[in-house]
């Protein structure tokens, strides 16, 4: 496995340095670290040559820096405007109803935290979520119940 500093200059190899990289940067970490750590985010920040302000902004924004107590399928639901008018609340219901827990815990298991988010960039194709870095979209219940369904087995 790739220690964090070279994971993180392929990751900006990978997607670039300029700004826009920042989140595939932050989820390829993730996916591989499991959470931010500090030192991550600054070695991030001298890649990019951002100010580390920056890289604790976003990873903030997208809840990524509670990652360390989390389950092991973290389920983000866009809170933005596009997905709450599209019916995120009906999302988060179905999501609730079926892993017993409500939005900012994790199951006893540990295996899914469900969290809520901002805009995902895809809110043309609202209402959507992420689980770990896997993106969803065109949500409604019956989707979700199939999705999970699928995470529940593995
Ligand atoms: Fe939900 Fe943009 S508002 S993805």
């Amino acid at each position: 496995m790739a220690q964090p500093s070279e994971l993180i200059s392929s990751l900006a190899d990978k997607y670039g340095r300029q700004r826009e990289s920042l989140l595939p940067i932050l989820q390829g970490v993730i996916k591989q670290e499991r959470y931010l750590s500090e030192e991550t985010m600054i070695a991030i920040a001298h890649e990019m040559n951002l100010p580390a302000a920056d890289i604790y902004g976003t990873a903030t924004f997208y809840s990524f820096l509670e990652y360390k107590k989390m389950g092991e399928y973290v389920i983000r639901i866009c809170k933005t405007i596009t997905c709450s008018m599209k019916g995120k609340n009906q999302i988060i219901l179905t999501i609730e109803d079926m892993l017993k827990i409500g939005v900012g815990e994790t199951t006893p298991d540990r295996k899914f935290t469900l969290l809520q988010t901002n805009c995902l960039g895809w809110c043309h194709k609202a209402p959507a979520m992420l689980i770990n870095d896997e993106v969803y979209t065109e949500l409604n219940p019956e989707k979700v119940r199939e999705i999970l369904s699928t995470y529940l087995k593995k």
